[in-house]
């Protein structure tokens, strides 16, 4: 039985067609954001996910993993970890490359902010074909980090993300599911 917030949740998304290119499907966040009762009702959830389960990082894949992933931090009594593009990051860093629908690209983290065996949970905006979200659990895990579940706004079905995940083990936890 779904939650009564998700059907909320999902009538804010716009999927805008041939964006960034020609064929490709773009889910807009940002008129969820627009929303503070949806954007709320989103952060609760993620938070009534993950209360209570000793997790004590929450990381957020740049950009729009962010947005989610700092207010679930607070909500739950975590630290925030930023996982970053390139470059971005001062001092000591861990980099993983990764391929996407549009060429590569690569996430960064400072080495030493996450310590051996602290439960992690990941935020991203979309799950897509999972590919970022495979990447972000390779750097974490290089650091020591239990990854304990993926957590997005929005998955896209047809792209297999989820399999992808569960391929390596790993449980994810998407709002809703288009
Ligand atoms: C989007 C989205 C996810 C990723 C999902 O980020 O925010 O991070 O793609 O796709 P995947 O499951 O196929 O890997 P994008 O690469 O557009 O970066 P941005 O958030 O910095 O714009």
């Amino acid at each position: 039985e779904e939650d009564p917030r998700i059907e909320g949740i999902k009538s804010t998304i716009h999927i805008i067609r041939d964006f960034p290119k020609p064929g490709g499907d773009f889910l807009d966040v940002n008129t969820l954001l627009l929303n503070p009762k949806a954007f709320k009702d989103t952060i609760d959830l993620l938070v009534e996910q993950y209360k209570g389960k000793h997790i004590s990082v929450v990381a957020g894949v740049e950009a729009r993993g962010f947005i989610f992933g700092a207010p679930v931090a607070l909500g739950i009594g975590a630290k925030f970890v930023a996982l970053r593009k390139p470059n971005k990051l001062p001092g000591k860093v861990m980099r993983t490359e990764y391929s996407l629908e549009y060429g590569n690209d690569c996430l960064e983290t400072q080495v030493g902010v996450i310590q051996a065996g602290e439960l992690v949970v990941i935020v991203d905006d979309v799950l897509a074909t999972g590919g970022t979200l495979c990447a972000a659990i390779s750097l974490l895990e290089r650091n020591g980090a239990q990854v304990v579940e993926c957590a997005c706004v929005f998955g896209v079905r047809q792209l297999k993300g989820r399999q992808r995940l569960n391929g390596l083990g790993k449980p994810s936890f998407v709002l809703v599911e288009i």
